[in-house]
Parts: structure tokens; sequence; C-alpha cells
């Protein structure tokens, strides 16, 4: 993997999310300068996004979410490749099976549980046999409430010598709204929920992302309505990605083998 022509490959950048990656990435002072460059399935729109950022030499690879091989050609030549393009049920598949068998490091940022469950019966065991990472959810969500919690509970366990067994996350206020992909991929789920009851049970799982959904534990489904919290003295609301960043968290404290216990919550009952 260290001979390949690129360390990271941003695919969807002229897309919303991707532009504003590719914006953080020309502006970001890193210690080792990057050696990237921006894919998509249009050419003359990754070339204005580069010029439009200041940027016209940054290479532009072209790659379509339905053709393997393009996909295939890209990831080949890349350390790791870094996904916008979504909904991630309708064009991701393809791709994580790119990475895959091309041995390359993988991070979106998808919400989508259902289609995460499918990439992680399919997928996990063949990318650590490849000693590869797929990781989801890259974004605002989860990346917050995933790292959140982990550098807490580091900080608690320093202090105290013990692990929280109950952490909660409330949002209080947030910038910007949802984009149009956003809103896209939240549609897929709503509809595919609508005509498989299967999935929609299984969204509705709170331990469906765990890397054993059948684990049973004191979670219980997001907050549904209103409710006073007594620790906030506030009145709360449900949080529209509350369902994917807990789930988050409970896979990844899974992945880790429970250290704070299988009793740890992040939504008490
Ligand atoms: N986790 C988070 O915090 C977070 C935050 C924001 C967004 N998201 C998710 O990120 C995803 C993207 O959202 P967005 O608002 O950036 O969407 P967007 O503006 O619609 O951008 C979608 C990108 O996908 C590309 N694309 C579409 N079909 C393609 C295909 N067949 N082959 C190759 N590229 C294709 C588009 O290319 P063209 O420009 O050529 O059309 C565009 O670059 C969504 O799934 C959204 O839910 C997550």
């Amino acid at each position: 993997m260290h001979t390949r022509q690129y360390d990271l490959i941003l695919w969807g950048a002229s897309g919303f999310t991707g532009r504003l990656v590719a914006e953080y990435l020309t502006s970001a002072s890193l210690s080792d300068p990057l050696n990237w460059a921006v894919a998509g399935r249009n050419r003359e729109k990754l070339q204005r996004m580069l010029n439009e950022l200041g940027h016209p030499q940054i290479p532009i690879i072209i790659a379509d979410g339905f053709n393997k091989d393009s996909l295939l050609a890209m990831t080949a030549q890349t350390r790791v490749l870094c996904t916008t393009v979504g909904p991630y049920t309708q064009y991701g598949s393809l791709l994580v099976e790119a990475c895959v068998a091309s041995k390359t490091h993988y991070c979106d940022l998808s919400g989508e549980a259902g289609w995460m469950r499918q990439m992680i019966d399919r997928y996990h065991q063949a990318a650590a046999d490849a000693k590869i990472k797929i990781v989801h959810s890259c974004g605002f969500d989860s990346i917050p409430s995933d790292m959140g919690v982990y550098f807490l509970q580091k900080e608690i366990h320093k202090q105290y010598g013990v692990y929280a067994t109950h952490i909660k996350t409330l949002v209080k206020a947030a910038k910007g709204g949802l984009s149009g992909g956003t809103f896209a991929s939240m549609i897929a789920q709503i509809n595919q929920a609508k005509a498989d009851r299967s999935f929609a049970r299984l969204i509705a799982n709170p331990y469906t992302l765990n890397p054993d959904p059948t684990f049973k534990g004191p979670d219980r489904p997001d907050l549904q309505g209103l409710y006073f919290d007594p620790v906030a003295k506030s009145w709360i609301a449900p949080f529209v990605m509350a369902g994917i960043n807990t789930r988050i968290v409970r896979r990844s404290h899974a992945l880790q083998g429970f250290p704070y216990g299988e009793a740890f919550t992040v939504r008490k009952p």
C-alpha cells in the first residue's frame, strides 16, 4: 500500500459535503502534506470546483458509482478512499467492495444504519483479513458522539479509576441545516423501512450496528417525545441523528471489547 500514487482520494468532491472536505484539505496545515486527488463522475464540475478553491492543479480521477471497473481503478491508486457520494444505499456498496478487493482503507459520511449493517455482514471479516479499516459515519454524525464518549471515558478513568456506566449526549445548538444529500439519504431509509418490515425492525434495534446485533443490553430505543431532563434542567426533544450516533457509540464500544462494561448505556431507560 505504501507504493500507491496517492495518500487519499476524495470521491464525490463536486457535491455539497465533498466540496467542504476539499476546502479543508486545501487549507489544512498538515505536518505531513498529503498527496491527494479528487474524484467523481463529472470532470468539468470537479475542475470548476478546484478552480473556485484556487487549486486547479489537484489531479482529477473519473469514477462512476455504477461502474465497478472505474471504482477498482480508482481505489487501487490510493491508500485511503474518502467518499461523500450518497445516498450510500444507492451508490455505496460497489465502492466498499472495490476497497476491500484492492486493500484500500475507506471512510464515509453514512448515516444509513441498514446499509451499514449490510456492509458489516458482507465485508467486516474480509477487511480485517486484508488489514484495512472501513470506517462509517465520519462526519458531524457521528464523530462528536463517538470520539466524545471515547475521550470522556479516558479522562474519567484517569481521574477516578473507573469508567462511567452511562453517558448522555445533548445537542444544544448547531449551525447549518440538512444538505440535499442528507435529505435524500433520510428519504431513502424511510422508504425502505416502509416497504420492508424486517428492515424497519433492524433499524429500530438499538444494537443493530454491534458486531453481534443480537446482543441484549439495557439500552432502549432513542427518545421519541419531549422530556424534562433533570441533569440539563431543561426540556429536551429527539435529535434527528440520535438514532445513528447512539448506535455508532455502541458499535465502537463493542469493537473495543466492552471496556465500560456490558451494562454501559447511552440512552437510559
Ligand atoms: N455524517 C454526516 O454528518 C453527514 C453530513 C452531511 C452529509 N452526509 C451524507 O453525505 C452524503 C452526501 O451528501 P451531500 O449533501 O454532499 O450530497 P450532494 O451534494 O448531493 O453530493 C453528492 C455527490 O455524489 C456524486 N454522485 C452522485 N451519483 C454519483 C455516481 N453515480 N457516481 C459518482 N458520483 C456520484 C455527485 O456528483 P455530481 O456532482 O456529478 O452530481 C456529488 O458529488 C449523503 O449521503 C449525506 O447523508 C452526512
